[in-house]
């Protein structure tokens, strides 16, 4: 199955009765495995989760911590693009020439890298003792 189909199959069991909206994500990792993950809203609404944060954690879960691709999908009127937060959850697990896919269910599609998602990430090196 295409990262674009695991995407779009696992967005059908996303949680959101309170936003209404629906969000697919789907990562192929390094051993070429595809995991993913959907939006999981809560009545209490800070404690929802994002798509993506669900498909990293199914993958880092499975033992696998590096990004090769990703596929972030909903029912938007443009591709949807990936909040702050989960920019810089995908960052820690991949480089910023890692493709990002964000596609409509209509099929509109729409690619950019991990790098320019988050221009100037936080990241380890800056944590480096001199
Ligand atoms: N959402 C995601 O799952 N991923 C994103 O990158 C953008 C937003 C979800 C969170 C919430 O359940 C709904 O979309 C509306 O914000």
């Amino acid at each position: 199955m295409s990262l674009k189909d695991a995407a779009l199959k696992v967005r059908e069991n996303a949680h959101a009765p309170y936003s209404g909206f629906k969000v697919g994500a789907a990562i192929r990792a390094a051993s070429g495995k595809v995991y993913t993950g959907c939006n999981v809203e809560n009545v209490a609404y800070p404690e929802g989760t994002c798509a993506e944060a669900g498909a990293i954690a199914a993958m880092v879960a499975a033992g696998e911590t590096a990004l090769q691709e990703v596929y972030v999908v909903a029912d938007s009127p443009l591709p949807v693009s990936p909040c702050g937060g989960c920019r810089q959850k995908l960052a820690e697990f991949g480089a910023g020439d890692v493709p990002v896919h964000l596609g409509t269910v209509t099929g509109t599609e729409q690619m950019t890298t991990l790098g320019e998602l988050l221009p100037g990430a936080f990241t380890a090196e800056y944590m480096a003792k001199a």
